[in-house]
């Protein structure tokens, strides 16, 4: 077994940081030492296989992304992403496990449909994995299909009360499931916009002779997300189901999920960084050269960019402070513009939903950190620990500490990322980048999976079939 020291870097924890040298035995975290620390009276760099200088660099724990879709079959097509090139990209950017949706439709056996999510995955994941289970059209199968999967390390069950035919529930299917994952200590996650009312909208804006992708915007209200998100944390109050409600961008969404925390309910929320950074008036408006009002469509995606003068953005960042929101995914779900996202020209309503950033994620939160709005250690707690802990992989993932898995990202506060494909920090199977332009301090220097280094200066030297299944416990977040 190979052992490693990471040497002179500043060990960064959710809860503090230290000038610390780092020793990894195989796949394991082995030691955190005090720098320049000798083994038997001689120095512990000369008796390791691998020193990797960290001087003036962050050493934090690898990334954990706990929303993603490679390869998701959606809006007529199937995310560009395959496992592959998605946790590639995932590696590029610091993030060494993520967590990805086992998708059912309503026809569909849960169970062979987890089957295959393994046959998708297995083999060609550059960094671990685990997964989600979503559940549409909820049947007395379905509350048995989740002992199983709960027993399989699936303890996260995802529900939707939008895309009517595809994947919403009715209160009473939600309910129902929201009641097993209480008995089961399951995380009942949410899909949180009034599917039915958003149909209504979208029909109207379309006979008015609205096609472009504003239009998607639009026709999800805040309103939406906001009743959604209230009738959501009812079921989670009913049943005693811990919630989380995934992808939030709206302001008062975020003040039903404030005051719920304030009465003392285990009821969670994510943003992602586009919630925090895009927006309806200079995104999903815009106009291009090359694809005219259709420009925004590389935006479209549930729920959706808000407008920026309404104050959302700004309020998500401070819920991230004052863990309102409690971490930040990225809900990857990329479809590029030619063939992908064209077959919405003409109807906002067909352009299949969701965007890439698996690999911008780490970066494009440091400068939560540049900008003074977030801590360092907050930036470690909302990327990798809370998501760890959330999903039940804390202490394996996470965090830097003896027995840990050897997932380590050394970051280089002194460098400069240029995203997008003009920049090229892109290795997202993706024709565009929503990042493109975005010119950020901070840089992934090197990246370690389980004790190998998958990214360093030369780039990629990781290989697909590196990456595990992650057999995950409960979460470990409740209070
Ligand atoms: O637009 C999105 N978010 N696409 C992915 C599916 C989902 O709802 O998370
Ligand atoms: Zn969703
Ligand atoms: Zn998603």
């Amino acid at each position: 077994m190979a052992t490693t020291l990471i040497t002179g870097g500043t060990v960064v924890s959710a809860t503090g940081r230290a000038l610390a040298d780092v020793l990894v035995d195989g796949e394991t975290i082995a030691a955190v030492l005090a720098p320049g620390s000798q083994l038997l009276g001689s120095d512990l760099a000369s008796t390791v296989d691998r020193v990797i200088d960290a001087t003036g660099k962050y050493v934090v724990p690898g990334g954990v992304d706990a929303h993603t879709h490679m390869e998701m079959p959606f809006g007529g097509t199937f995310a560009s992403d395959t496992f592959e090139t998605g946790t590639r990209a995932a590696a590029w950017g610091g993030t060494t496990t993520i967590v990805d949706f086992v998708v059912q439709y309503p026809d569909q056996n849960i169970l062979d449909q987890y089957h295959l999510w393994h046959e998708k995955a297995a083999g060609k994941c550059a960094v671990d994995y685990g997964f989600h289970q979503i559940l549409s059209d909820v049947q007395e199968s379905s509350l048995t299909a989740m002992d199983e999967l709960i027993a399989e390390g699936v303890t996260s069950f995802k529900l939707f009360t939008a895309y009517k035919g595809v994947f919403l529930s009715d209160d009473g299917q939600i309910f129902r499931a929201f009641q097993k994952g209480a008995d089961d200590g399951a995380m009942m996650m949410m899909h949180a916009e009034n599917g039915s009312i958003i149909d209504v909208l979208q029909q109207q804006a379309l006979d008015a002779g609205h096609t472009s992708p504003e239009w998607h915007g639009l026709t999800r209200p805040w309103q939406t997300e906001e009743e959604a998100t209230h009738r959501a944390i009812m079921i989670s109050q009913l049943t005693g189901a811990p919630l989380y409600v995934v992808h939030v961008s709206a302001k008062q969404a975020l003040a039903q999920i404030a005051a719920a925390r304030d009465d003392g309910l285990n009821v969670f929320a994510e943003t992602c960084p586009q919630y925090l950074y895009l927006s309806l008036e200079e995104h999903l408006a815009a106009k291009s050269a090359e694809w005219g009002d259709f420009e925004g469509a590389k935006y479209v995606f549930s729920t959706p960019a808000r407008a920026r003068h309404e104050g959302h953005q700004d309020a998500l960042w401070t819920g991230l402070r004052t863990n309102d929101v409690q971490m930040v995914s990225t809900d990857h779900c990329p479809f590029c513009m030619k063939e992908q996202k064209e077959l919405g020209r003409g109807n906002f309503a067909k352009i299949p939903n969701g965007m890439g950033s698996v690999e911008n994620r780490l970066d494009l939160m440091y400068q939560g950190v540049v900008e003074g709005r977030i801590t360092l250690e907050r930036w470690v707690e909302l990327t990798s620990t809370t998501p760890a802990r959330m999903f039940g992989m804390y202490g394996r993932k996470g965090v830097i500490q003896p027995g840990a898995d050897a997932d380590v990202v050394v970051y280089d506060p002194n460098g400069h990322t240029s995203l997008g494909l003009g920049g090229g920090a892109h290795h997202m199977n993706i024709d565009y980048s929503a990042w493109e332009g975005f010119e950020v301090d901070g840089h992934v220097d090197l990246v370690m999976s389980r004790g190998e280094v998958v990214v360093d200066g030369s780039g990629y030297v990781g290989r697909a079939g590196h990456g595990r299944y992650v057999k995950r416990g409960l979460t470990q977040y409740l209070s």
